[in-house]
C-alpha cells in the first residue's frame, strides 16, 4: 500500500484536492493507494508530552503513523506556507519514529502554491527526508499558481496534469525496482525483525 500526506491541516484545503486527483492517478494503474490527511487525524491532541519512544499517541495519529512504517511508498503534497511546508506537517514528522518510518522508504513530493509552486517547501522536505536516509525520488512536481490553475476538483493546465501523471507511473516503477533489489525500507525491516 502507497500512502499520500495532505500535508496541511486547513479545513477544505486545496492541498487535499490535489492528493485526491494524484490518488486517482494511481488507482488508474491499479496501484492501493489511501490518503492520509492531516486535518482528520486531531493533531491538536499533541501537547508535547508525547514525542520519542514512551509517548502515548492519540489513536488517528498512531495509526497514521502506522500507515506509514509499513507504506511500501510515500507521497507528500505540500503546500508553501510563509516561504516553506506547513507546522502541522512538521509536528506530524516529528512524532514519526526513527529509524522505523523514515530510513529506507521511498517519499515523492508534490508542492503548490504561487509563482513558485511549492518549490521551498519541497526542497525543505528534502533536506529533511535525505537527512533521515530516506529514498526521496528524484522527480518532483511544483504546480504553480495553483489558485488558477486548479477549479472545481480539477487541474485546468494540461501540462500539470501531465507531469503528475508521469511522477505517477515513474514513482511506481522506483518502488517496484527497490523492493526487487530488497533495498526498500519493507525489506530491510523484515529482515532486521523477523
Ligand atoms: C498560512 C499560509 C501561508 C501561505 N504562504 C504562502 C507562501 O509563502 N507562498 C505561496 O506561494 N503561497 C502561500 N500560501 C498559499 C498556499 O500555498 C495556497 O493557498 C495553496 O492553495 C495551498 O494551500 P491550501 O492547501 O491550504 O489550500 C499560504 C497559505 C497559507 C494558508
Amino acid at each position: 500500500m502507497k500512502y499520500i500526506i495532505s500535508g496541511t491541516n486547513r479545513p477544505n484545503s486545496r492541498t487535499l484536492v490535489v492528493a485526491q486527483l494524484v490518488q486517482q492517478l494511481y488507482r488508474d494503474q491499479g496501484e492501493s493507494v489511501e490518503i492520509i490527511d492531516l486535518s482528520k487525524i486531531s493533531l491538536n491532541a499533541l501537547d508535547g508530552t508525547q514525542y520519542g519512544d514512551k509517548g502515548i499517541l492519540p489513536p488517528p495519529i498512531a495509526d497514521a503513523i502506522h500507515k506509514i512504517n509499513t507504506a511500501e511508498g510515500v507521497i507528500v503534497i505540500c503546500p508553501e506556507y510563509n516561504g516553506s511546508y506547513p507546522g502541522a506537517l512538521k509536528l506530524f514528522i516529528d512524532h514519526w519514529k526513527y529509524p522505523d518510518t523514515f530510513e529506507h522508504r521511498p517519499i515523492c513530493m508534490v508542492g503548490l502554491g504561487g509563482t513558485f509552486g511549492g518549490l521551498r517547501p519541497v526542497e525543505h522536505l528534502q533536506q529533511v527526508f535525505n537527512y533521515r536516509n530516506a529514498y526521496v525520488f528524484p522527480n518532483r512536481v511544483f504546480l504553480t499558481n495553483i489558485w488558477h490553475n486548479l477549479k472545481d476538483g480539477k487541474m485546468t493546465d494540461p501540462n500539470l496534469m501531465g507531469l503528475l501523471r508521469l511522477q505517477a507511473d515513474r514513482f511506481s516503477v522506483y518502488v517496484r525496482a527497490l523492493q526487487n533489489e530488497k533495498m526498500d525500507a519493507n525489506s530491510i525491516l523484515a529482515v532486521k525483525k523477523p
